[in-house]
């Protein structure tokens, strides 16, 4: 631990400690100290440090939500963010005792250690694109209480939401309601039904570089939508359903020129027949297949094993891997399309 700018014997410990750093962090950063940093002061360790480094920067501003506000604050954040410091916002929500509620709080610790992560990532080859993700499953309302759904967590495209995030993307997920916590970094927008989704993919499409259709869209939906809630005194025999829109299919035409578009098959049979149909079918780029009958794939788990077909190419059968390393392996073969 160092607390001193000169410690006896170590003169020139904030030459050694910048020199040293991967990435130097502070959380909390008080509206005194981001007024010193702004200011270029160095006449105690963190701030002599801050001039003697090439690491990225983070900091994690925290405080009283007036000071927060405050015009001199809002320079100096602008400032520090103009010198290419990594300034992440504060939370909203309960600030100190007797204080109410306001914007100043420190973000959960997952969410700064995310940051951090991010400024460490050796592989930012996603900066300066712009990656679409859905996820999760949909639901498609019987009545004003009932839904159709499928069992999909949404675990596989968060992975690759929060992946692309980390190399350094701008990252979009549309998603329906998942059974895991929304990735650190990316826009969320939360949908339900197909056509929501597609609605909403259809908004995003333009800026994308790329398209990673993730999520489990359900494939019918009621044909009628009950107005009221249905009885069990007048239920139906039988419920009618209408495909509902394939999202892929739907959205060749509005994809930009060098779009990559990588979808998913989840199969039972003739695995790799069925995957490539679905990859010519529906305009793909890539398509990520998963055997639904092979222990440690497909919904709900932590790991996948999947094979990566591409339009040229033969096919490439992963091992068994926890579905942040597939996440990783699909976005290494998307950033070779991009090139
Ligand atoms: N998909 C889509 N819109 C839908 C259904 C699926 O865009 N309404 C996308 C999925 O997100 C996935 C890909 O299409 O990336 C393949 O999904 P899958 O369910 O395996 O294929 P289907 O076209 O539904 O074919 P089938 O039911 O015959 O297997």
């Amino acid at each position: 631990m160092h607390t001193e700018l000169f410690e006896a014997g170590h003169a020139l410990d904030h030459i050694r400690l910048a020199r040293a750093a991967d990435v130097i962090a502070i959380a909390p950063a008080t509206a005194d100290f981001l007024s010193r940093a702004a200011a270029g002061r160095a006449d105690d360790l963190l701030t002599a440090c801050l001039l003697a480094t090439k690491a990225p920067v983070f900091m994690a501003p925290a405080m009283n939500d007036r000071m927060w506000e405050h015009p001199q604050t809002g320079r100096n954040v602008a400032q520090l963010r103009e010198i290419g410091y990594h300034l992440l916002d504060p939370d909203t929500g309960d600030l100190a005792v007797g204080e109410g509620s306001g914007p100043g709080r420190l973000p959960e610790p997952e969410v700064l250690m995310a940051h951090i992560g991010r400024l460490l990532e050796a592989q930012a080859d996603l900066t300066n694109r712009h990656v679409l993700v859905t996820a999760g499953p949909t639901r498609e309302a019987v009545d004003p209480v009932r839904f159709l759904s499928n069992r999909s967590s949404g675990k596989m495209g968060v992975a690759l939401a929060a992946a692309a995030w980390r190399r350094g993307a701008r990252v979009t997920l549309v998603c329906g309601p998942l059974s895991v916590p929304h990735p650190v970094g990316a826009t969320i927008v939360p949908v339900e039904s197909v056509q929501e989704m597609h609605d909403a993919v259809r908004r995003a499409l333009p800026s994308a570089d790329v398209l990673v259709m993730a999520a489990a869209p359900a494939d019918f939906r009621p044909a009628t939508l009950a107005s009221e809630k249905i009885k069990k005194s007048t239920a139906p025999d039988a419920i009618a359903l209408t495909p509902t829109t394939d999202i892929l299919q739907a959205t060749v035409g509005d994809r930009g020129r060098d779009t990559v578009i990588v979808g998913f098959a989840l199969e039972t049979e003739d695995v790799l027949a069925n995957a490539q149909r679905k990859l010519e079918g529906k305009g793909l780029d890539l398509i990520v297949v998963n055997d639904a009958r092979e222990d440690g794939a497909g919904f709900g788990v932590d790991t996948n094993r999947v094979t990566i077909l591409q339009r040229r190419g033969a096919a490439e059968a992963l091992p068994l891997l926890s579905k942040d390393d597939v996440a990783d392996a699909i976005l290494d073969r998307v950033v070779g399309l991009l090139r």
